[in-house]
């Protein structure tokens, strides 16, 4: 294939930037753009994002992107989209103005609501209906949140004034000049309001949640026809043809496409997926997720472990404590000293994910003494990823039996090699990089490939060629002893912000 095949245009919106990658067909990357943005904190546990600042910097990175590339946007063969999943919008549906601010999948503000919910009992039916859990991650507890604080809202929401989304559909709405208000089933299946079963929003669980259908979105398959972009964004209208939450995507750009593949991207947080075929697994503490439908196929499912902090620990290190100069820094600083000291750092930041699921929970260092110093603390940061990953893949195996043969990684983090070689140390299977490691965008832009009938699933996976393999070295003794000195610490942090 040659470029005058054509070209995708993928689009990823994370939690703390938006980014944009022109890919030719055979995956590679020709040019990207990318730019931060603002998080705002205004109260202990809470975090939202500005809607606008989505749009416009998702906007901007995209024409930066393409002139980047030198490309005719005409050669543009199909847009796909990722997104960082649950983040909970609202809007106006003729005016297209948002109408309160994002609340991001990372904000802890309704641990009350869900603790309420469940103790009516209600747990067991979201469980089996949504795959999930009661947690203030989802957006179904933050969406009822914002119709609760606004009577006027909730009027205008019965009245169908309003659009709810996650950030793929608000990205939708505003791509195609206002004209499609969908979302795919893989971001749908992350509402706590979607039957992952039946593929379709649930009256039931909308009525627990006090949230009326009026204001949800057409939900389709990850791979086919969501909408052309409005000429005033490129000039040609263009199809959206892939749509997926990022955590799916990236299960799909390391072509995990079989059950019991398993990757971990290491990003803010961490979200190991893995793929479980044609059924959702559930077991406790993890979550049971739609990976993707691909046009009228059966949908896909998969068993994620979301761990909310992995890489944000080290940005917290570097901005919250000053304590490492930049983030690259960190590894030269964790092989600087021969073991840990007994220094344990439990980044429960925003609380617990999987499979602990305590919104309470709050970030400890344990193990100080005169002896420690900052690479003592650094390295603590490190093993925190590896040591949570683990707690994750113990709970999915657990849940289906099937012990893990490998681990496909990507996200900012993998490029440390330190940390790769620790990680496959304490699981004890291989851990394997690949080349490309913008696997997140690269399964968008599958997705859409797909979906534009360009390509099919095979190319996709004779694109994915290793970089590096890590063997796991450690004695299982060793492996066990810091492991156990871990979930110690763990349980020292639990339920702290509980008043
Ligand atoms: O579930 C949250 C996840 O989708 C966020 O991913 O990469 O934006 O931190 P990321």
């Amino acid at each position: 294939m040659n470029d005058s095949d054509g070209y995708l245009l993928a689009l990823d919106q994370g939690t703390t930037s938006s980014r944009s990658i022109v890919f030719d067909l055979a995956g590679r990357a020709l040019a990207q753009a990318q730019q931060e943005f603002e998080q705002r904190y205004p109260q202990p546990g809470w975090v939202e994002h500005e809607p606008e600042v989505i749009w416009g910097t998702q906007l901007a990175t995209l024409r930066e992107a393409v002139r980047k590339a030198r490309i005719d946007p005409a050669g543009i063969r199909a847009v796909g989209i990722t997104n960082q999943r649950e983040t909970t919008l609202l809007w106006d549906r003729r005016s297209g103005q948002p109408v309160a601010p994002a609340i991001v999948w990372q904000d802890r503000r309704t641990a009350g609501l869900c603790d309420a919910l469940r103790a009516e009992g209600h747990e067991p039916l979201f469980r089996e209906r949504t795959g999930l859990l009661l947690d203030p991650y989802f957006s179904g507890t933050k969406l009822r949140w914002l119709l609760d604080q606004d009577k006027a809202l909730r009027r205008r929401a019965e009245a169908g004034e309003l659009a709810f989304g996650t950030v793929d559909s608000w990205l939708m709405y505003r791509l195609t000049g206002g004209r499609a208000h969908v979302t795919d089933v893989s971001n749908a299946s992350r509402t706590l309001m979607f039957d992952i079963r039946h593929l379709a929003w649930d009256a039931e669980l909308l009525a627990l949640l006090d949230v009326p259908a009026a204001v949800l979105p057409e939900v389709r398959p990850s791979a086919g026809h969501f909408g052309t972009l409005d000429p005033a964004i490129l000039g040609p209208e263009i199809p959206i043809a892939g749509v997926a939450g990022d955590q799916q995507a990236a299960l799909f750009g390391q072509a995990c496409f079989a059950p019991g593949m398993a990757k971990n991207t290491y990003g803010t947080g961490a979200f190991v997926v893995m793929h479980t075929g044609e059924q959702p697994v559930t077991g406790d503490g993890v979550l049971a997720s739609v990976a993707w439908q691909l046009g009228d196929a059966p949908a896909e499912y998969a068993l994620e472990g979301s761990i909310f902090v992995a890489g944000a620990a080290v940005q917290w290190l570097r901005d919250g404590l000053g304590l490492i100069p930049d983030a690259s820094r960190v590894e030269a600083l964790a092989r600087s000293v021969p073991d840990n000291g007994d220094v344990y750092f439990v980044p429960a930041l925003t609380g617990l994910g999987a499979p602990f699921w305590d919104p309470y929970a709050r970030g400890l260092i344990v193990g100080l003494t005169r002896g420690t110093r900052d690479a003592h603390i650094a390295r603590a940061a490190l093993e925190a990823m590896a040591y949570r990953t683990r707690d994750a893949i113990d709970a999915m195996t657990a849940a289906t039996g099937i012990p893990l043969a490998e681990l496909r990684v990507d996200g900012g983090a993998c490029v440390n090699d330190w940390l790769m070689q620790f990680q496959a140390d304490m699981l004890g299977v291989a851990v394997r990089r690949p080349r490309h490691t913008e696997t997140t965008a690269q399964g968008a832009a599958a997705l859409a490939a797909l979906g534009a009938g360009v390509l099919d699933r095979t190319d996709i996976a004779e694109n994915w060629t290793e970089d590096r393999g890590f063997i796991p070295g450690m004695e299982g003794a060793e492996r066990e002893r810091l492991y156990s000195r871990w979930r110690q610490a763990v349980e020292l942090s639990r339920g702290w912000a509980r008043t």
